[in-house]
């Protein structure tokens, strides 16, 4: 048997329970991964919180990314052998002691790659990759960034720096230090956050990736900053409402993913984990991310 994050009802991480699951095999073209690391994403709240996939049921593993080390290889795999360190995804099951992928979900993890980074980078790094190839961002924007200490904010800022553009991002002020290490200029959110946006950029804005939605959309759009260089990943109700773009995660492929870890390895992408728990602590670490509030990303580890 094997150790797996599971709900069998619809609710706050009191519903989730680490159980017992038979011990999968890696069939024809499969390969299986004893997990080191599995990221937590918002989006594994939301579906376990119920109603937000129409075609969901219950009981559900948990999870969608993950590194570790190939222990299993099915019949035809050319790529990968036992021993191998990877990181991939999966639609559903990362949080568990095995995972059996087909062998194009996997990338090589670089040796020096943390194996919390390598465990959450995944989904975010594409999410905002995505995002930010649809503005087509360039030496001429100054983009506001919201939640821009979170998973996807502090990746789709660091990509529009290295496009060249200005980034100038909301986030709590226990943040604003580390998020000036990295290029960014951080306003504080709340109460007066249009004027100090406003001050940081007096030429104004050319484009903005929102990771809030409602009031920061609101905002973007009285700062003059056209609906089609606003892309959300958060409110497809204002996306249609005001015609913005809402360009999210999506297609992934293995050399993509490589050439992240590879970025991230090599600290040309910083990434940030605030906090880990153990695969057995999984409803204390939703908790955690549940909170909405905290630098980075945080990871379930398997030591
Ligand atoms: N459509 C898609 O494909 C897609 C993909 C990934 C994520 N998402 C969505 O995008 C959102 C962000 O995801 P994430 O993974 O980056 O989240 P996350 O890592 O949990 O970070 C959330 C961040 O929001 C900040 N925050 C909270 N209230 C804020 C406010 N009023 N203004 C500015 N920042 C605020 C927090 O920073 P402080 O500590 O500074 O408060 C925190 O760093 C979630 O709603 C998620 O579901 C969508």
């Amino acid at each position: 048997m094997a150790k797996a994050v599971s709900y069998a009802q619809y609710g706050a991480p009191e519903v989730l329970e680490v159980i017992d699951v038979a011990e999968p095999h890696a069939a024809e073209g499969k390969v299986r991964v004893a997990v080191r690391s599995a990221g937590l994403n918002n989006f594994d709240s939301k579906v376990r919180r119920g109603g937000y996939l129409p075609n969901h049921t219950v009981p559900s593993l948990q999870g969608a990314e993950f590194a570790g080390v190939v222990d299993e290889v099915g019949g035809d795999v050319t790529q990968w052998k036992v021993g191998d360190e990877v990181l991939g995804w999966i639609g559903r099951g990362a949080q568990a002691e095995f995972v059996v992928v087909p062998e194009s979900n996997l990338a090589r993890k670089p040796a020096n790659l943390d194996w919390a980074v390598a465990g959450g980078l995944g989904l975010v790094a594409n999410t905002a990759h995505r995002a930010t190839n649809a503005l087509a961002l360039g030496p001429d924007d100054t983009v506001l960034v919201t939640a821009v200490a979170g998973g996807v904010g502090l990746i789709a800022a660091q990509l529009a720096i290295a496009a060249g553009a200005t980034v100038v991002g909301t986030a709590s002020e226990s943040n604003h230090e580390f998020l000036r290490t990295l290029g960014v200029i951080p306003i504080a959110y709340g109460e007066g956050e249009a004027e100090r946006l406003r001050a940081a950029a007096p030429e104004g804005y050319t484009a903005a990736l929102d990771q809030i939605g409602g009031n920061a959309i609101r905002t973007a759009l009285d700062l003059g900053i056209p609906a089609n260089r606003i892309n959300t990943i958060a409110d497809q109700a204002a996306a249609e409402k005001f015609g913005l773009s809402s360009v999210g995660g999506g297609k992934k492929t293995s050399e993509e993913l490589a050439e992240f870890a590879r970025m991230a390895a090599e600290g040309e992408l910083v990434f940030p984990v605030r906090s880990t728990y153990h695969l057995l602590d999984a409803a204390n670490a939703y908790r955690d991310l549940e909170t909405g509030h905290g630098l980075g990303k945080v990871v379930l580890l398997i030591p």
